[in-house]
């Protein structure tokens, strides 16, 4: 089996930036409210961009940072809960827009775990050595599909894309990837798309393409399922968290991130955070935030970091990974 390793990172996220006072003007919030429940301070929110253009900007900043031309990427794969259409994929447009010709490219659909799924399934890919080279891409145009009337949800969402390019190599930078799901829970955070109105069903005529979400549920679940893909990818590959650097978990809540802190009787800056500025970008924070990590030069080569999302599906996953970039 090869080894497998990240080699560059990009994220974009649309400039215009949405303050909690601006959203205060929409629902009956404040500014007060959603710091001090959330963490957040403010989102970016598209202007007309969609979900492949921030992909497609966050794909050929990775690219660069990895000094990979186009044509050498022979998988794409694109996290996202906001694609662009039905059909094609929107990895498929990133693969059109950037000119990686060679490569196959498909969406997977993972909520906010979709960028921990996606590196789960291109290592495997790269370790049997059917690839090469993979593009992993979470992006999210969260805004089209957030009820701007629901103050339970809208305060929390916001768009952006983060990207990662991947290869087979020679260190042991990918150490473990862990995903699972819990069907059953599927109903705890939802947005649906068409009814079926065909010759023979008239189903509901209804069509409300909105999250909708149990937010004290999700909440529970955050915590316990981050606490237990923590323990669980330490104890199976023999570290303890002394071992590792940073924690970056999926971007939702601060308090989510604070009540794992406390849990775990962790240092509470080994926990990186940055949803203050981007709010929950679903398949994408977690990618953001690697880049924000890597282009700041908080990682040096050799760190440990462990990278853990829970989302809709339910849907959970943890990777360990040894940082092997220089800087
Ligand atoms: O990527 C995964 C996606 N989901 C999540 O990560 C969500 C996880 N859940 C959460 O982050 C939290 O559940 C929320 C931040 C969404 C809500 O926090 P909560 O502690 O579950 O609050 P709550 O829904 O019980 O609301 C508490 C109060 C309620 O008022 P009353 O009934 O006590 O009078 C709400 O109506 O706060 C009210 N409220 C708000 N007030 C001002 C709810 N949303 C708002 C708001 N502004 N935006």
């Amino acid at each position: 089996m090869n080894e497998v390793q990240i080699i560059g990172t990009g994220s974009y996220a649309p400039l215009n930036i949405m303050t909690n006072q601006q959203m205060s003007e929409l629902v009956d919030t404040s500014d007060e409210w959603i710091v001090s429940m959330t963490g957040i301070k403010q989102r970016h929110i598209s202007q007309g961009e969609n979900t492949s253009d921030l992909a497609t900007k966050a794909a050929l900043e990775a690219l660069k940072d990895a000094n990979v031309k186009p044509e050498d990427i022979d998988l794409i794969i694109v996290a996202s809960t906001s694609p662009d259409q039905f059909v094609p994929a929107t990895a498929c447009i990133v693969q059109g827009n950037i000119g990686a010709d060679s490569a196959m490219a498909f969406d997977i659909s993972a909520a906010c775990t979709g960028f921990i799924f996606a590196l789960n399934i291109a290592m495997q890919f790269l370790k049997t050595g059917d690839r090469k080279r993979a593009l992993i891409i979470g992006a999210e145009v969260l805004s089209k599909i957030v009820d701007w009337t629901d103050r339970n949800t809208c305060i929390l969402f916001g768009d952006g894309a983060g990207a990662a390019v991947i290869e087979v190599g020679t260190k042991r930078g990918i150490i473990s990837v862990d995903s699972a799901s819990e069907g059953k829970k599927f109903d705890l955070l939802t947005c649906p798309t068409v009814d079926v109105i065909n010759t023979f069903s008239r189903g509901k005529v209804d069509f409300k393409a909105k999250i909708d979400m149990d937010g004290k549920e999700i909440f529970r679940f955050a915590v316990n399922i981050i606490v237990s893909s923590i323990d669980k990818i330490l104890k199976e590959n023999n570290y303890t968290l002394d071992d590792i650097k940073y924690v970056v978990c999926h971007q939702a809540n601060f308090r989510i991130i604070d009540f794992v802190v406390k849990r775990l009787k962790a240092d509470k800056d080994k926990f990186f955070v940055n949803l203050d500025k981007y709010g929950n970008t679903s398949a994408a924070s977690i990618a953001i935030a690697l880049d924000e990590m890597n282009k700041t030069n908080l990682l040096n080569a050799g760190d440990k970091i462990i990278l853990v999302g829970f989302g809709g599906g339910l849907t959970y996953g943890a990777s360990l990974i040894e940082w092997t970039i220089s800087k």
